[in-house]
This record gives C-alpha cells, sequence and structure tokens, in this order.
C-alpha cells in the first residue's frame, strides 16, 4: 500500500476499539468517525485505508459511508452547518431556516462558501426531533431553531 492517510493515533485509537465488537465489520462505524475526525471527509484512499484497517472489502465501506448522511463524501467548511428538514422539524420551519441559511451564507445546500468557513447540508433526522428543529454544526446540536437564532449563531462563528 501506498503512504499512509491515516496517523498512528488513528490505528492506537482503533486497536483498543477493536476488540470491544465481535467482528471486524462491526468496528467500522467507530473507524469511520476516527478517520472523518481525522481528515474531516472520507476520500476514495481514506475508505480503502479504513477497509484495509479493519481487513474488510472496500466496496462495504463504501456502501456504509454513502447511506449515512454523518460520513462527508467531500471536504466541508471550517463549520459543517447540517439543517434536519425531516418530518418533525419540517412541521416547524425547517424548510424556511434551510432557505434562510443558504441566502445568509450565499450558497446552496451542499455548497461551501469561498473562505471555506461554512458548509450547509440537507439532513435527514438527527434523532432530536422534540426539540425541532433541529442544526447540527459539527458536533454540536442546536435546538428549536429559527432564522433569528441561526443568524447570532453565524455573527457568533464568523
Ligand atoms: S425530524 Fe428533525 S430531528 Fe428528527
Amino acid at each position: 500500500m501506498s503512504k499512509k492517510l491515516l496517523s498512528e493515533k488513528f490505528y492506537s485509537e482503533l486497536k483498543k476499539i477493536r476488540p470491544r465488537y465481535p467482528i471486524n465489520q462491526a468496528a467500522l462505524l467507530p473507524a469511520l468517525h476516527l478517520a472523518q475526525a481525522e481528515h474531516g471527509w472520507l476520500s476514495d484512499e481514506v475508505m480503502d485505508e479504513v477497509a484495509a484497517a479493519i481487513d474488510i472489502p472496500p466496496p462495504v465501506v463504501r456502501e456504509v459511508v454513502t447511506f449515512y448522511t454523518m460520513y462527508n463524501l467531500k471536504p466541508v467548511g471550517k463549520y459543517h452547518v447540517q439543517v434536519c428538514t425531516n418530518i418533525s422539524c419540517a412541521l416547524l420551519g425547517a424548510e424556511e431556516l434551510m432557505g434562510h441559511c443558504e441566502k445568509r451564507l450565499g450558497i446552496e445546500g451542499g455548497e461551501t462558501t469561498r473562505d471555506n468557513k461554512f458548509t450547509i447540508t440537507e439532513v435527514e433526522c438527527l434523532g432530536s426531533c422534540g426539540t425541532a428543529p433541529c442544526v447540527q454544526i459539527n458536533d454540536d446540536y442546536h435546538e428549536n431553531m429559527t432564522p433569528e437564532r441561526m443568524d447570532k449563531l453565524f455573527t457568533e462563528l464568523s
């Protein structure tokens, strides 16, 4: 294999995680999480390295990565703004919120601002339906969101 893209830290964390699971494939989600935390997204090369690291076929890794919206298939900005537009959030204004984010940042869903600061993505249920609409920015949840609260956040992060 060519030069490794994943760090020693990735491999040592993986060594700790792997015994917690009965089969290699079960360690895939946490392995991908670690890889994405290092690179910000999962390129084909990084996916191949993860597959080799836990000894499963590369197509299995791709199937999993393309199934879950939490994995990024292309580079994202410093702040990845993920707006849930699933049913509970939609009923409480998520579409309007998404449109507001797009207008405020001057980009469409799935795009990144030119300064690489913000990416906005429309995502499926974030599991926080009771506090809809919900927006995830990097690892943090922001609940009961409104366009005004979104503006406040954008100002703080700019
Ligand atoms: S529908 Fe948005 S968090 Fe569940």
